[in-house]
Formats: C-alpha cells, sequence, structure tokens
C-alpha cells in the first residue's frame, strides 16, 4: 500500500525532526493506540523510545506476556514492565462501588506511570550505564488519536451526567515536565488500524475489540478478587477463542469480527450444580457480545446457539469453581455494554 508507506515514511521523519537525540517514554496499555504509536516511534527512532508497561493485574489470560513478545520480542523495542498486580488488588480490596474502583485504578495507574518515568526523566545531563551514555527522557508519547482531540474540546463538557468515568491522563505532560509526542494525532480509528498492520503488528492485535482502561476490575461485578480475576480471565479466553473459531457461513466472517465488542462478566454470587454423583455450589459468568457502529448505542448479539452451546460447555467443564453461563440479551440503552 503506496499511500500508507507514505505516510509512514513522513510520519517517521517528522518525529526524528521533532526528537532529534532526545529520548522519548511511552506509557503502553496493549490496547490498539499505544500500541501502533510505540511501533510508529519506534521505527522512527529505535532505541531513543522506552516504553513502560505498567501491568495492573485485570488483564486478560497472558495478556501481558503477548505485549512483551510482540514488543521486545519481535520488534526489539526497550519496554519496562511493571508488576504491580498486588499494589492494585490491594487498594482494591474492600472497594465494590464501581466509580470508586475507576477512581482508584485511574489514579494508581498515573501514580505507578509516574514514578517510572520520573526515574527515566533526566535533568539534561549525560551519565554513562555501562558504557552506554544515558540521557534523560524528555519526551512523553501519547497514542492519542483524531476522535480523542475532539472528545476533550467543546464536545465533553456539554454532557450532563458522567455514566463511566474514563482514564484521564490530561495533564501527565506538564505534571512531569516532559514535551509532549503525539504522533497519531491527526488520524481516524481505521487509519490507526491500517498503519498498524503497515508497520508489522499482527492483525488480531490491531482489530482486536475495545477494552476498558480498568480492565477486568469492571468486569468482576463488586469487589475484585484476585480469586475472581483468574477465573473470568480463563473463562474470557474460551469465548474469545470460540468466537474466532466460529465462522458464520452467510458472510464467511467470524463471530468475533461480527461483534463489536464481547467479553465475560464474573457475577459473584453461587448457585446449586450437578457434576457426577456430587452437588455444585460455585460462581455464575454472563456472556456479552454486542454489535454497534459507535458504542454510544448497541444491540446485544444474536450468537448462534451452537456457539453459545459450546462456549457454555467448555467453561463449565474447564473452570472449575464455575458452575453456571448466562448470555446477556440486554441492548444499551437502557443498559450499558460493560456491567459496571
Ligand atoms: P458502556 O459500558 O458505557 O461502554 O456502554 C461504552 C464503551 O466504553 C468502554 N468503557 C470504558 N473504557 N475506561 C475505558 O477506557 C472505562 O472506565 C470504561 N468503561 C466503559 C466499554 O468497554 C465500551 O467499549
Amino acid at each position: 500500500d503506496w499511500v500508507m508507506r507514505d505516510h509512514i515514511a513522513e510520519a517517521v521523519e517528522q518525529i526524528r525532526q521533532q526528537v532529534g537525540d532526545e529520548e522519548v517514554i511511552l506509557g503502553l496499555s496493549g490496547g490498539v493506540d499505544s500500541s501502533v504509536a510505540a511501533a510508529l516511534i519506534h521505527r522512527a527512532i529505535g532505541d531513543q523510545l522506552t516504553c513502560v508497561f505498567v501491568d495492573h493485574g485485570l488483564l486478560r489470560l497472558n495478556e501481558g506476556d503477548m505485549v512483551m513478545d510482540m514488543f521486545v520480542g519481535k520488534l526489539h523495542a526497550k519496554v519496562i514492565r511493571v508488576d504491580a498486580s498486588d499494589l492494585f488488588l490491594g487498594k482494591l480490596a474492600g472497594v465494590s462501588e464501581p466509580e470508586q474502583k475507576r477512581k482508584i485504578i485511574g489514579g494508581l495507574f498515573v501514580d505507578v506511570f509516574k514514578q517510572e518515568a520520573a526515574k527515566l526523566k533526566g535533568d539534561g545531563a549525560k551519565g554513562e550505564t555501562g558504557g552506554r551514555t544515558v540521557k534523560g527522557a524528555t519526551w512523553l508519547a501519547q497514542g492519542t488519536i483524531y476522535p480523542d482531540v475532539i472528545e476533550s474540546g467543546g464536545a465533553k463538557s456539554k454532557k450532563a451526567v458522567t455514566i463511566k468515568s474514563h482514564h484521564n491522563v490530561g495533564g501527565l505532560p506538564e505534571q512531569l515536565g516532559l514535551k509532549l509526542l503525539e504522533p497519531l494525532r491527526d488520524l481516524f480509528k481505521d487509519e490507526v488500524r491500517e498503519l498498524g498492520v503497515a508497520l508489522g503488528l499482527p492483525p488480531e492485535m490491531v482489530y482486536r475489540h475495545p477494552f476498558p482502561g480498568p480492565g477486568l476490575g469492571v468486569r468482576i461485578l463488586g469487589e475484585v478478587k484476585k480469586e475472581y480475576a483468574d477465573l473470568l480471565r480463563r473463562a474470557d479466553a474460551i469465548f474469545i477463542e470460540e468466537l474466532r473459531n466460529h465462522v458464520d457461513e452467510a458472510t464467511g466472517k467470524t463471530w468475533y469480527d461480527l461483534t463489536s465488542q464481547a467479553f465475560t462478566v464474573f457475577l459473584p454470587v453461587k448457585s446449586v450444580g450437578v457434576m457426577g454423583d456430587g452437588r455444585t455450589y460455585d460462581y455464575v459468568v454472563a456472556l456479552r457480545a454486542v454489535q454497534t457502529s459507535d458504542f454510544m448505542t448497541a444491540d446485544w448479539a444474536e450468537l448462534p446457539y451452537a456457539l453459545l452451546k459450546k462456549v457454555s460447555g467448555r467453561i463449565i467443564n474447564e473452570v472449575r469453581g464455575i458452575n453456571r453461563v448466562t448470555y446477556d440479551v440486554s441492548s444499551k440503552p437502557p443498559a450499558t455494554i460493560e456491567w459496571e
């Protein structure tokens, strides 16, 4: 694709001009925008980029390792992985109100990132470690895309009620005293995805469904516990795997691609079941799959029964601790896509 190749060459040149020989820090979340920004900046300036990946312990199955394999293993980028799961789970103990959970997760995320960034930030003086010249970072890169730019303008402030507060990392560069680098600012989501593929990121990653910043923290209803997160991760991985496996004959597309967002929700209630000769008393999960063009309204997806049957059978058989699977048939509005 010539247009995309030209675009990459132009963007790379612009980043080199802007950054010169200075160092850049980027917060990698595993999401599409920060991943594409990282790949692009890495293409432009290589080792002058350091990515910080904060693992809050509320990621999906193997997600942290997949991010590291991709960025360190394949792209050879510098990534600092911060395992902060104990910190996050500790602060979330006893907290069940969704907005409070979001605030705790968002706040801790910023704290941990700031701490790591402060370590990488220099006073501009050059130093030597292990023979390599090290300069402190003076740039903070963010995967801000065009819709984010518009949203933080007038439109958002007119909204009277906040239904769900999202991560707000605005103001971070000022607080850290870093210059802001936003190479995706002019791009729409589709363009960001095309760019990601052209940069060599795997299409499965680039075309992944959106995942909320607070992660499984808002997909475990009420209090978040490690035990719940571990069960949910396994159940959700089965659901996603089967969505990717099932192809719709009419369109030739997988049900993963036919849905806009699909995931599993952990319900911290127990129900009675029977297994072999015994009685079980275990947790319940809900499967959620929606189709939407803008995420403002959404219809629940009419998944084939055969797919639902396969998923529920596998979850109940493979994930000891879950003995009941339900399917969410609520549209937005009045329900929201996430349960919290
Ligand atoms: P709702 O549940 O409000 O979700 O219908 C609409 C879209 O927003 C995502 N979402 C979030 N994203 N932080 C995020 O980054 C959040 O706290 C959050 N809450 C919801 C949700 O996954 C869906 O795509």
